[in-house]
């Protein structure tokens, strides 16, 4: 496994990116004072409102509201993940991506796996032409030699080491291709004390390369030529393939077409690359896993509309529905998940080729939406007839309808469902309610915890005249004036959402002040307060200068003492007409009158 990147290489890549040059090589950007403008990459519009810092290194759309940093620019436009985005952008600053985990690791260390991948895939490329056996396969599957190009599809030869031959000729070039999943390492056999050594994974087999959003090969997928099996080998886990991640042509559907508008997800790696040859190029394949969160998580970065293709047997059927158990936490405003089923005994590969492009697609532009699958399936398991089988569509809907995020996707989907079963929809919306905790789904322990924190920065980000939030926002905007705040140990005992924040900030910024508004938000990318701080770098800052940041703020946290200080006060005077001060606590009410007569002169002194 790759170890995560340090914070600082973020800090320092953040340092030497300039956010003009990013977005200003992919949008024509106009200078407008100390801002750039351009009409909005990300939704439609004829004036811009589209405006990039220079100083916070961050941009905001005032039409639609997107907002972020460099790094996040290039994750939203180019649809790449965080990783992706960091080398993107280091490779651009010359910079080579550290990884946490040790001294063992080299700076690149996948380097020479990516390159004995390389290596095997053009060798079995290579291999096709002299092994009539393979050619005579492509050809009987009908593979035109343009789509055999396009996916690089090769053929691994029936031998135990033809790899090994050509490329592991030292110990340490044999662990590469161990480390690339290419070889599997012989089981040491009982009695014998010699080390047992490798041999090669895929032999005799049709070879599909399986490759990343970049084009580079991660690894394989091999179709044995008869009905041996198993009919399909892949790729074991390694550092760099994870089936239940990579969705198999997605590489060559982005190479097809430059923007991508919906996926066609079907099972098979031969679906694919006949659906392509089709001129269907928006088809990919999981790799004989179900559809994971994952999965569907990458599919929506890129495209808003999906459509899950299945078999019409009953294993189709049964993927399916797992599809759609996944898919349900997904959905939201503005993404279309549809699933279509074919016909029993065919599948993509079949049907294309049987009644052409044309026809499949008609089949497409009829898929089911998800809401209308989950609802057919859901009566065709419960009998909503009968008091009994009200019941069980209600248990069976449940968990489904709770994992929905929208309100009101799922307000729809329970009067839709209401409809079909011909119940009244607030009848229907209490009994889902009922029998578990009526709150939000939760995943995990920690998740409801990390939502209430979460709330309390949102609160103290948007409260109006909110002294917390005026702090916070004033450091989002100018990160170096916390160098001038100093003793904010009074801040401890204010008992106020977002108080936790404030005070994280300041000692985080002071100890290590980042070079911008966007260094200091990449800081916070994982934490729940990311996306409120960084709405908090689109609000407009009437303060001109880090100086006048400094005093603002001082003058901020002054008030939060003092409020909080006449707040303690009033409690210990309300105890003390019940009974008597401890005392602790007259000392406390002297002390607080003390600094409080302090506060009011030096207020004066200003
Ligand atoms: P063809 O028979 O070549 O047309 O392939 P297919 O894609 O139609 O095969 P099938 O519908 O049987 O399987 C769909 C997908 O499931 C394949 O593309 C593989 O990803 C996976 N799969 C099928 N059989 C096996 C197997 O034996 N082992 C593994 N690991 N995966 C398999
Ligand atoms: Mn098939």
């Amino acid at each position: 496994m790759a170890g995560r990147i340090p914070q600082h290489f973020i800090d320092e890549l953040i340092a030497r990116t300039d956010i003009i040059e990013v977005i200003g090589s992919r949008v024509q950007l106009k200078r407008a004072g100390r801002e750039y403008k351009a009409c909005c990459p990300f939704h439609d519009e004829k004036t811009a409102s589209f405006t990039v810092s220079a100083d916070k290194q961050f941009y905001h759309c005032f039409g639609c509201g997107a907002h972020g940093t460099a790094l996040g620019f290039v994750m939203e436009y180019d649809h790449l993940g965080f990783v992706e985005a960091v080398e993107d952008l280091a490779a651009r600053a010359g910079l080579d991506v550290p990884r946490e985990g040790g001294s063992s690791a080299p700076a690149q260390p996948h380097d020479e796996i990516y390159v004995a991948l390389e290596r095997a895939a053009l060798f079995y490329r290579q291999s096709v032409s002299g092994e009539a056996k393979a050619r005579d396969y492509l050809a009987k599957r009908g593979l035109a030699a343009d789509v055999i190009q396009r996916f690089g599809i090769g053929y691994a030869p029936a031998r135990w080491d033809a790899l090994l031959d050509r490329y592991g000729a030292t110990e340490d070039e044999r662990q590469v291709l161990h480390r690339a999943g290419l070889v599997v390492e012989r089981q040491a056999e009982p009695g014998r004390a010699r080390t047992p050594g490798f041999y090669d994974r895929f032999r005799d087999r049709v070879m599909f390369p399986i490759r990343d959003t970049r084009g580079r090969t991660i690894g394989f997928g091999g179709r044995v030529l008869d009905g041996s099996e198993p009919k399909y080998l892949n790729s074991p886990e390694t550092e760099l393939f994870h089936k239940g991640r990579e969705l198999y042509g997605l590489f060559e559907c982005r190479q097809a077409t430059r923007s991508l508008q919906r996926l066609l997800v079907v099972e098979g790696y031969m679906d694919v690359v006949s659906l392509h040859q089709a001129g269907i190029t928006y088809a990919v394949a999981t790799l004989g896993t179900a559809t994971t969160p994952e999965h569907l998580q990458r599919i929506f970065r890129l495209v808003g509309e999906v459509v899950f293709c299945f078999d019409g047997d009953r294993a189709g059927r049964a993927a399916a529905w797992r599809a759609l158990e996944n898919a349900v936490s997904e959905v939201k405003q503005g993404r279309q998940v549809r699933f279509l089923f074919l016909p029993d005994g065919h599948d993509p590969d079949t049907l294309v080729r049987e009644e052409g492009a044309a026809a499949f697609e008609s089949r497409l532009a009829g898929a089911l939406p998800l809401s209308d699958y989950l609802i057919r399936e859901l009566s065709a398991r419960s009998d909503p007839t009968s008091v009994d089988g009200r019941a069980k569509l209600v248990e069976l809907a449940r968990p489904l309808i709770r994992k929905i995020p929208s309100d009101v996707y799922r307000e729809l989907l329970v009067s839709q469902l209401a409809e079909a079963v011909r119940m009244q929809p607030t009848r229907l919306a209490e009994l889902l309610q009922a029998g578990e905790g009526s709150g939000p789904p939760s995943h995990g322990e920690t998740a409801p915890t990390r939502r209430r924190h979460a709330r309390h920065v949102h609160s103290a980000a948007t409260g109006r005249g909110n002294l917390v939030r005026q702090a916070i926002s004033l450091l989002v905007h100018y990160p170096a004036a916390a160098a001038g705040i100093q003793g904010t140990e009074a801040l401890d005992h204010v008992d106020r959402p977002g108080v936790a924040l404030l005070i994280e900030l300041l000692a985080q910024l002071r100890e290590d002040p980042p070079s911008s508004t966007a260094a200091l938000l990449e800081r916070w990318r994982e934490r729940p307060e990311h996306a409120p701080l960084s709405k908090l770098a689109t609000t407009e800052c009437l303060v001109a200068d880090t100086e006048a940041a400094t005093a603002e703020i001082r003058s901020a946290i002054e008030r939060l003492v003092a409020e909080d200080s006449v707040t303690r006060l009033e409690a210990l005077q309300e105890k003390a007409r019940e009974a008597p001060l401890s005392a602790e606590e007259k000392l406390e009410i002297q002390a607080l009158i003390r600094n409080m007569a302090k506060g009011a002169r030096a207020g004066r002194a200003k």
